[in-house]
């Protein structure tokens, strides 16, 4: 019984050495050493191959390196393989750092003073209060909710949206789709930290984010394909938009040429809003693979006809 780990060959040496000092009986290798593809019961890995897939006839689980799991080849795998995507502390600490520091330099309207400094212009603009700038956060789950934790000290309004209905302290809980029109009305700040779905690609498109307030502002940490990018462009550029944090493009990296690295109301990041640290996610597989084998419920499985 071992764990085939297809991933960073630096963070797998971190891996290696947490299962030999806290799971020496489950099995660690990784594609630079021999292995018995029928002793693999458990896959880590980012996109694996439908080859590697194939090859390996006696997988049970296939854990996601990252939260996503919407890289999946879902065709490839056969319907007993179980999906669980990656909870560990260090992603939800690296988002945390990321939402806020973009909720607050949208606040505090650095894209503003980023275009006025280029221009030598020292334009102070009106302060507006944490209490008068409203966040909404699309998708309540492990990350959207830390998030809106962290910003709930600064004082402000906060809501989100999700699909099924939550209740969470000082949070103006929205669910589904006819709840939608009312949750993007009340945001200065739209956060997107939804899963990439069938039902969730194209999201944010213009008819959505035509909804929200003029001047309101977007970030998106989710996936590049929730974001029809020719519609934000539109809205930034009629005026409706102000501005736009944007973590994720498709593809990615993001072409040479593509107006995302040039817009001037656009600050653009190369998908790090967070990343998986070894030494959790090492440890949060072989607290899975114990409930596994104990046949307890897993933390982060997914439901694969739901896709997240
Ligand atoms: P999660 O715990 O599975 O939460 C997903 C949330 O989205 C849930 O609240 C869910 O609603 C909601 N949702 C899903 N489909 C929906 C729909 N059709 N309509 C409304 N709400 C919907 O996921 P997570 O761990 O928070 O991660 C979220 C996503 O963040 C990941 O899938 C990934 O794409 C992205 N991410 C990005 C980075 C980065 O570096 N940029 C890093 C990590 C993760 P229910 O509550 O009703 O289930
Ligand atoms: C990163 O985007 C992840 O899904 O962890």
């Amino acid at each position: 019984m071992a764990l085939l780990y297809t991933s960073d060959p630096e963070r797998g040496r971190i891996w290696r050495a947490i299962f030999a000092d806290e799971a020496p009986d489950i099995g660690f290798v990784d594609p630079s050493e021999s292995y018995d593809p029928a002793s693999i019961r458990y896959l880590a890995a980012w996109a694996p191959s439908a080859a590697l897939i194939d090859s390996l006839p006696n997988l049970d689980l296939l854990f996601s390196i990252g939260a996503g799991i919407d890289q999946f080849n879902m065709d490839a795998l056969p319907p007993h393989v179980r999906v669980v995507r990656m909870i560990e502390p260090g992603i939800v600490a690296g988002m945390v750092e990321y939402a806020t520091m973009a909720v607050l330099a949208l606040h505090r309207n650095l894209i503003d003073y980023g275009i006025a400094r280029k221009h030598a212009r020292w334009t102070p603009i009106k302060l507006v209060s944490a209490g008068e700038r409203r966040i909404g956060v699309m998708g309540l789950g492990n990350l959207g909710q830390a998030v809106l934790g962290a910003l709930r000290p600064f004082g402000f309004p906060l809501s989100g949206w999700s699909r099924s209905a939550r209740a969470i302290d000082g949070v103006d809980c929205h669910a589904g789709e006819a709840a939608l029109p009312g949750f993007l009305a009340g945001c200065d700040i739209l956060i997107c930290l939804l899963p990439l779905t069938v039902e969730t690609r194209g999201i944010l498109c213009r008819d959505t984010l035509s909804q929200l307030p003029r001047g309101a502002a977007l970030i998106n940490v989710g996936r590049g394909g929730h974001l029809v990018e020719q519609d934000l462009l539109s809205l930034l550029d009629d005026g409706h938009l102000s501005g736009a944090v944007l973590d994720v493009t498709e593809p990615e990296p993001l072409p040479t040429g593509h107006p995302f690295w040039t817009h001037p109301r656009i600050l653009l990041t190369p998908h790090v809003a967070s990343m998986t640290r070894p030494d959790g996610a090492a440890r949060a597989l072989i607290a899975n693979i114990r409930r596994f084998a104990d046949g307890q419920p897993m933390h982060g499985e997914v439901a694969r006809d739901r896709g997240y």
